[in-house]
């Protein structure tokens, strides 16, 4: 048949897809696969959400040895393999206080899994879900995919989340929260009170909490993440991964840990999903968190490094504003007004005239399309400094 004849026929995917659309940074990248071709300059990008720094040369040493063993080849328990369960246990009860038995834990492929299992275990069709704006954009189409009904709660100037902006949005069919601190795309952190606040005002309303806190380890200055389990632990789902803090994005392992009443539904969804996460991958997840915490000290002094250094570079440029402490993740969100453009014409203004990508507020919602997300994930200090340089001389002249 021809492509043409092929074209005319309906589409043939579920209704559900209507909803979902890919990335708008389709148009982004391709721009920039496009300049990299002719420009005499290297791209420098702070647009991967993904990091760069290698702490894993003692876990990978171990997962080594451990691949000779041809038990290390097969299915794991639906849960996850009982080590790393019992390890998991063990650090949330030493980190928070929290006391899940390995009962309560589900390993994943990563956060994402995790997400998309509490999202279908819980979410029934019309249900509505409030999730900050700005947010994670694959929270948004997850939720529709399961016919629920987003519902977009403004983050404050501070890009903090109020209690009394989810009070407001809370209505008779609002099933769920959904929680992202440290944030993405932001970086900006909640103080214990602000999470005991927002998860009090959900809780007294019979909302669930689910506590997206890939981020955790993320933290600068001495702050100190709230798990928000530790303000409710019945009515809060956590769900995080070892993808940030232990820079194993490829690795795919994340978990939940919820009560029992809740965990049961989304433990199900994941057997009938992967029927368990990949099991090397899961022994390395085990290597990393037994091993000694200093293992990510040189992971966290390049971050810090790398954080003074983009706030320097995005603060010097006229027009930019950085008005709140991005104090966590390794994101900045700057807003790009002041230069008489908005956050995708930025975005699209860097790339063309400084090889530099960055990605626009859009991309996380509709409150802050004035704003650019910068990630100092995947690029060096001198890198960092070239960019500086690069849009001083361009802004500058
Ligand atoms: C807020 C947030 N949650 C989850 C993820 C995905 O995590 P994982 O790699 O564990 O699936 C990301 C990745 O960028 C993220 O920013």
């Amino acid at each position: 048949m021809s492509t043409e004849k092929r074209k005319a026929l309906p589409s043939r995917a579920a209704n559900r897809m209507t909803q979902i659309r890919s990335s708008g940074l389709r148009k982004l990248f391709d721009l920039e696969e496009k300049i990299s071709k002719t420009s005499s300059q290297n791209i420098l990008s702070f647009g991967l959400g993904n990091i760069n720094i290698p702490v894993m040369q003692e876990i990978i040493e171990q997962l080594k040895t451990a691949l000779d063993d041809p038990t290390s080849h097969r299915y794991t328990p639906n849960a996850g393999i009982l080590e790393l369960r019992e390890v998991l246990a063990s650090r949330y009860a030493s980190a928070y206080g929290l006391d899940y038995s390995t009962d309560q834990i589900v390993v994943t492929s990563g956060c994402l899994e995790a997400l998309i299992d509490t999202f279908i275990a819980l979410i029934d069709p019309g249900d509505e879900v409030l999730v900050h704006d700005p947010t994670f954009g694959y929270y948004a189409c997850q939720i529709k995919l399961c016919g629920g009904k987003v519902i977009p709660v403004p983050l404050n100037e501070k890009f903090e989340l109020d209690a009394e902006a989810v009070k407001e949005a809370i209505t008779s069919k609002t099933k769920a929260l959904v929680l992202n601190f440290p944030c993405n795309p932001t970086g900006s952190v909640l103080s214990p009170n602000q999470t005991r606040e927002i998860v009090e005002t959900a809780t007294d309303s019979g909302v669930i909490v689910i506590s997206d806190e890939a981020y955790e380890g993320i933290t600068y200055e001495g702050h100190k993440h709230t798990c928000a389990a530790e303000i409710d632990y019945e009515n809060v789902i956590v769900i995080s991964s070892f993808s940030k803090t232990y820079c194993m994005t490829g690795f795919r392992i994340g978990y939940v840990l919820a009560n029992p009443d809740l965990i049961a539904p989304i433990s199900l969804v994941h057997q009938y999903n992967t029927a368990c996460a990949n099991r090397p991958a899961q022994i390395a997840a085990r290597i990393a968190l037994q091993s000694p915490p200093s293992i990510r000290d040189g992971m966290m002094e390049e971050l810090t490094q790398r954080r003074g250094e983009t706030i320097k570079a995005f603060s010097s440029i006229d027009g930019i504003e950085l008005n709140y402490k991005p104090l966590g993740a390794f994101y900045i969100y700057p807003n790009v007004k002041g230069t008489g453009m908005d956050g995708s014409e930025f975005s699209e203004f860097i790339l063309k005239n400084c090889q530099i990508v960055v990605v626009p507020g859009m991309e996380f919602g509709t409150t802050t399309t004035n704003h650019i997300r910068v990630s100092y994930g995947f690029l060096n200090q001198t890198d960092i400094q070239e960019a500086g340089n690069r849009m001083l001389n361009c802004f500058n002249s």
